[in-house]
């Protein structure tokens, strides 16, 4: 997929629109947004945008939507600090500052062709779903897919409306998790990493991408080379406290390497050396 910026410098902040706020969770809110001027928003799954308010800061925050959804673009808010909470406090009309996207997304041209097992945890299903998405909406160009996801509790659930719709296609392996049921759970209790051994796949096939808190990726790596999935085939997407998105200010950068440019994507190859990088 060709990279096309909707700003060459990256500095430069463009207008955005609220269209729809959902909530999601006590915590989480799903906000759909359009360029003012009706300009269309070019990204891959996996790149996320600098999302601003004039007096209150700026945060990078993943697109969660599908870049095949064309004229708009959604974005997932967990309201945990300053910006969040005041993005969480706008409704439909209002105008938010973006700059991006940025980073690298999900190699999706590789990805063709080939048997997918994503895996998200928490709120990592957010930039996933983009991914998730894009292969519903291009379901031809890839081989088995399975989704894994977990969640702390079933209040925390995102996107209970369209998990459901993943849950009844016939063409796409879905699976959902929760560290703690309550007593309307009728789904599976425990971490991720338990539902990985029963996954039917072709390991020298099948991609691994995962999204999720740091402390998942080792154990869920460990399961995935046990399952036998090269190295090669598992990638993920890091976290880091972002700030100007550039490659300039220095805050995402371990070692060699800065997760705003260099990532958030990564292949495991690439980073499992890095010290501190999981
Ligand atoms: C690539 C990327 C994609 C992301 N995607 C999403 C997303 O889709 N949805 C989402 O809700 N969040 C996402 N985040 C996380 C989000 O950017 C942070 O939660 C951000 O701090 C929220 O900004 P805030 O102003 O609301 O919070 P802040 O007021 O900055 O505070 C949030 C919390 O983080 C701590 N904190 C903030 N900055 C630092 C720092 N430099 N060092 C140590 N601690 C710090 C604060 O103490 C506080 O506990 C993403 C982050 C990255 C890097
Ligand atoms: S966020 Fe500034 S260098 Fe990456």
């Amino acid at each position: 997929m060709e990279k096309l910026f909707i700003s060459h410098t990256g500095y430069e902040v463009k207008e955005a629109q609220i269209l729809r706020t959902v909530r999601l969770t006590e915590k989480d809110k799903l906000f759909e947004l359009a360029l003012v001027g009706g300009e269309i928003l070019d990204f891959e799954p996996g790149q996320f945008l600098e999302v601003s308010l004039v007096g209150v800061g700026e945060a990078p925050i993943s697109l969660c939507s599908s870049p095949t959804q064309r004229k708009s673009f959604e974005l997932c808010v967990r309201a945990v600090g300053r910006l969040t909470n005041a993005l969480h406090r706008l409704e439909p009309g209002d105008i938010v500052g973006i700059r991006g996207p940025f980073g690298v997304g999900f190699p999706v041209t590789k990805l063709m062709g080939h048997d997918l097992l994503l895996i998200a945890g928490g709120i990592g299903l957010a930039p996933l779903r983009s991914l998730i998405n894009y292969v519903m909406d291009n379901r031809r160009d890839f081989g088995r897919v399975h989704v894994l996801f977990g969640c702390k509790d079933p209040q925390n659930l995102l996107f209970r409306d369209e998990i459901e719709v993943w849950q009844r296609r016939m063409d796409v392996g879905f699976q959902c998790t929760v560290d703690q049921a309550d007593p309307d759970w009728k789904g599976n209790v425990g971490l991720v990493t338990s539902l990985i051994p029963g996954v039917d796949i072709n390991p020298r096939e099948t991609f691994a991408v995962m999204v999720g808190p740091p402390v998942m990726y080792r154990f869920v790596i460990a399961e995935l080379l046990k399952k036998g999935i090269p190295e090669s085939q598992i990638i993920l997407s890091l976290e880091r406290h972002m700030k100007c998105g550039l490659g300039k200010c220095g805050h995402c950068q371990i070692h060699d390497i800065y997760c705003c440019q260099d990532g958030p994507v990564f292949f495991y190859e690439r980073i499992k050396t890095l010290k501190g990088a999981i």
